[in-house]
C-alpha cells in the first residue's frame, strides 16, 4: 500500500510525535514518519525517536537571530532533501512565517489543545478553566498564515471535571491528542493527492 512520507516537526517532550510513531508502526498505516526535526537540540523528543530507529535532526533556530525566514528555508530544504510529502506539527512552538505556510500549504497538519475556533495561542487551558467551561478538548487542523486558524481535520472534547486545574486539564486532553492525531493523520495520508 502507498504510504506517504511525513515529518514530524517537534520542540520539547514530543509524546504526541510517540503517539504518531507508534501507530505509524502499523504496517497498513498510510503514512510513514521518514523524519524529525526540531527547531531545538536540546527536545527530548529527537532521543525518542532515534530510540525508534527514525532519522531525527535539529535545525536550531538560535544562529538566525530574527530571520526566521532563513530559518525555514533551512527546514524545508531538509524537508525536500528526505523526500517528504506531509508535515505534521506536533508541538512545534514556533510561529511560521509565510513562507513555510505556503511552502506545504495542505500539506501540513497541526494539533492544538483546545476546541478551536475558540482558544487559539498559548495558555488555552487556563482560559478554558478561567471563563468557567463545561469542556475543554483538542483540534487537528490545516496549517495555514492565521495562528491555529486552519481548515479543522477532526475533533475531541473532553469534560472540563470540578476541581480542574491547568495540569490536570492537560493531562486529561493529552490523552484525547494521542488519540485523535494518529486518527486524522491517516484520514488525511489516505486522501492526499501527491505526485
Ligand atoms: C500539545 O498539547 C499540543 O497540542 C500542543 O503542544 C503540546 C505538545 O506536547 N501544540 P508534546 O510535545 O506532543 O508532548
Amino acid at each position: 500500500m502507498r504510504r506517504v512520507k511525513t515529518a514530524i516537526l517537534i520542540s520539547g517532550r514530543g509524546s504526541n510525535m510517540e503517539a504518531l510513531l507508534a501507530a505509524a508502526e502499523a504496517p497498513d498505516y498510510p503514512a510513514e514518519i521518514a523524519l524529525v526535526l526540531s527547531n531545538s537540540p536540546e527536545a527530548a523528543g529527537l532521543h525518542h525517536a532515534r530510540a525508534r530507529g527514525v532519522p531525527a535532526i535539529a535545525i536550531d533556530h538560535r544562529p538566525f537571530g530574527k530571520d526566521r525566514e532563513a530559518h525555514e528555508r533551512q527546514i524545508d530544504q531538509a524537508l525536500k532533501d528526505a523526500g517528504i510529502q506531509l508535515v505534521a506539527l506536533a508541538g512545534y512552538m514556533r510561529v511560521l512565517t509565510p513562507y513555510l505556510v505556503t511552502a506545504w500549504q495542505d500539506r501540513m497538519l497541526n494539533i492544538h489543545p483546545s476546541l478551536l475556533p475558540a482558544y487559539p495561542g498559548l495558555h488555552t487551558h487556563a482560559r478554558a478553566l478561567a471563563a468557567g467551561e463545561a469542556f475543554g478538548g483538542c483540534t487537528v487542523h490545516l496549517v495555514t498564515e492565521g495562528v491555529d486558524q486552519g481548515p479543522m481535520l477532526g475533533q475531541s472534547r473532553v469534560p472540563i471535571l470540578p476541581g480542574d486545574t491547568e495540569t490536570s486539564l492537560a493531562a486529561r486532553v493529552l490523552i484525547a491528542e494521542h488519540e485523535l492525531y494518529p486518527a486524522c493523520l491517516a484520514d488525511y495520508a489516505k486522501r492526499l493527492k501527491v505526485p
